[in-house]
């Protein structure tokens, strides 16, 4: 099987139904594919994995399912053990090393991408001008967006060893292309 972004998006949308899942999918493909970019890595295969990564959380919704139990679904329908074992290491609880580049990067993008998503839904502007002093500010404020694990927002930008508001404004501009897809307003000149 050719691991195709269109194939993804197949396996995805059979599994999960829910648009605010759809949306955080599309959200953290659109921040991998632009740092799989920026590194000069294989774009389509990071987003692809980045697509997937939460496939199966809709029949898997508790962490002693998922994202462990997604994996032989994957692996049945023969996407590539490197997109599986990255899925698989974006699972805190799982424990997981994440040596490679792709691994750091979707644990750098899963949490701040939705955070980022939160922030721009209650701006009326959405994504545009959205700075990332006003992201960093939102982020000290637990009740925003609470199930967001700030911990996790900032182990991913050492990860990646990206400055935080360079990784925040590096999402947003990631994000603004979706926008629409996202729910959120389009920005003028999109
Ligand atoms: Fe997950
Ligand atoms: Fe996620």
């Amino acid at each position: 099987m050719e691991a195709t972004r269109e194939r993804a998006w197949e396996t995805l949308t059979s599994y999960t139904k829910s648009t605010a899942l759809l949306r955080h999918a599309l959200a953290v493909e659109a921040s991998t594919r632009s740092y799989a970019h920026r590194f000069g890595e294989d774009e389509e295969l990071w987003g692809i994995t980045a697509l997937l990564h939460d496939f199966d959380y809709e029949i898997h919704p508790t962490l002693d399912k998922h994202p462990q139990d997604g994996a032989p679904i994957l692996r049945e329908e023969g996407y590539p053990e490197q997109v599986i074992e990255a899925v698989l290491s974006h699972a805190e609880h799982l424990g997981l090393p994440r040596d490679t580049s792709l691994k750091k990067t979707l644990f750098a993008c899963d949490e701040l991408s939705g955070f980022v998503h939160a922030c721009g839904l209650v701006r009326p502007t959405g994504l545009e001008g959205l700075e990332p002093k006003s992201v960093k500010k939102k982020l000290k404020q637990p009740s925003f967006a609470a199930g967001v694990h700030r911990d996790e927002v900032y182990a991913g930008a050492e990860l990646i060893g990206v400055e935080l508001d360079e990784h925040i404004a590096n999402v947003v501009e990631a994000l603004q292309p979706i926008a629409k897809e996202l729910g959120l307003p389009a920005s003028a000149d999109a």
